[in-house]
């Protein structure tokens, strides 16, 4: 079954710089961990960037560049374990964001989650 994904309205915050002053990549929060519920996706715009956090395992969660990878449009539906593009129907494994189906040939760019509490942050 095909299904949408979430999209968070609220804006992203910027962590402390104290908390990533050595670190290459700036760490984001996005919202809550209850945001995305165990086997979902959900949108988030962080930095300008659309970001598409999965939950494929109860406290697991996973971070994906939201374009596909065949035309960068924005990916857009769920089924079962795949993100869908619904442009031209490729498909990533919500887990590891690698092509399930194709047209696309190239998996989805990952990026770090890190989970504080409820809190629910994305290393770009
Ligand atoms: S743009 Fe996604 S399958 Fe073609």
């Amino acid at each position: 079954m095909l299904t949408g994904i979430g999209a968070a309205l609220a804006g992203v915050g910027l962590v402390g710089p104290a908390e990533n002053a050595f670190a290459a990549a700036r760490t984001y929060t996005v919202g809550k961990t209850t945001d995305v519920a165990v086997g979902s996706a959900r949108m988030y715009t962080v930095a300008g960037i659309p970001v598409l956090v999965t939950q494929p395992k109860k406290g697991v969660f996973k971070a994906f560049n939201g374009y596909c990878t065949h035309q960068q449009v924005q990916l857009s539906g769920l089924n079962g374990t795949n993100l869908v593009c619904e442009q031209h129907g490729s498909m990533f494994n919500t887990t590891t964001g690698k092509v399930t189906n194709g047209p696309a040939r190239t998996g989805l760019a990952t990026y770090k989650t890190v989970v504080s509490g409820t809190t629910l942050k994305v290393s770009l």
